[in-house]
């Protein structure tokens, strides 16, 4: 397949309607913990009630999404050329694409969210640069994620892939099988791809006390809820992938590029982060 510049249209993008402020919205929360400016009042006032009962979620999803920043410039550094980001979120700069465009601007990376939300803010920031793409669909449904024509466009099968589930597997329950629909994924990437997966644990905050409180937040708010998990089972999902140094380890303690967090810093993050190769 032939790799040229090419901008796929937002179809899907176009029919949603304007975002609604009326009633909190999970991806705009998550926008606030990340300190970005898309939200509404709604969404800062839950917010900051889950602030209250787990504060510990700001350095946590602050963790996370700098991990996705370094994961996705290791992979672009080791020769990935082509991206399927799900679970995009709002774009909170710098996005996947503006990251890997930085190593290598030919870079191709298709976005794929389950929220209308989310291809709102995404029609704004992200559509119109060549070479990526954006559409909605649900990671539940692996068949119609992967058949979809702006992967058909924008990914070639017979080349290594940079598969991200980055803060994503997490909303999943586990009678919708995470473990599977990994395996559903990874069995449609040529050997040399990548995983790129973080995921919320419990493991660092046992007491249970604030994840409780916060979830009940986010009930309240008819918010999706966030399945912890524990080390061992976020460690399954990378059945079938080699993980690369240094493992499976909280967020900044994937090949950090600034100064170690504290004992008391790292005490605070409530995650699990890695990138696996394909074997
Ligand atoms: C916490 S944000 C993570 C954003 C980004 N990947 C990051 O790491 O910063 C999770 C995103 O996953 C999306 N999401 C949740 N469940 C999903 C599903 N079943 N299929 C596709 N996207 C989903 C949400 O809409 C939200 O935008």
């Amino acid at each position: 397949m032939m790799y040229q510049v090419s901008t796929v249209a937002p179809t899907v993008v176009s029919t949603v309607a304007e975002p609604d402020s009326a009633r909190p919205h999970p991806a705009r929360i998550y926008d606030y913990y990340l300190g970005g400016g898309d939200h509404f009042a709604v969404d800062r006032e839950a917010a900051r009630r889950v602030i209250d009962v787990f504060p510990d979620i700001v350095p946590t999803a602050r963790a996370s999404r700098a991990f996705m920043r370094r994961a996705v410039r290791y992979m672009v550094e080791s020769g990935i050329r082509q991206i399927v980001d799900i679970g995009t979120g709002i774009p909170t700069m710098p996005s996947t694409h503006q990251v890997a465009h930085a190593v290598a601007p030919e870079v191709r990376v298709a976005y794929i969210d389950n929220d209308p939300i989310v291809a709102a803010h995404a029609g704004s920031h992200l559509l119109g640069v060549a070479n990526t793409g954006f559409f909605l669909a649900d990671l539940r449904d692996p068949q119609t994620v992967l058949g979809h024509p702006t992967i058909g466009k924008l990914i070639d099968f017979d080349r290594p892939i940079g598969l991200m589930m980055s803060a994503v597997l997490h909303f999943v329950p586990d009678e919708a099988r995470p473990a599977a629909l990994v395996a559903a994924y990874r069995d449609r990437l040529p050997a040399g791809s990548r995983l790129v997966l973080s995921h919320a644990t419990a493991d660092y905050h046992p007491s249970q006390s604030g994840v409780d409180e916060a979830r009940a937040v986010h009930r309240d708010h008819r918010a999706a809820t966030t399945v912890t998990r524990p080390y061992e089972q976020i460690l399954g999902f990378f059945d079938g992938f080699e993980l690369e140094d240094p493992g499976l380890v909280q967020p900044p303690l994937w090949r950090a590029d600034g100064p170690l967090p504290t004992a008391g810093e790292l005490a605070r993050i409530g995650g699990y982060a890695g990138v696996g190769t394909k074997l």
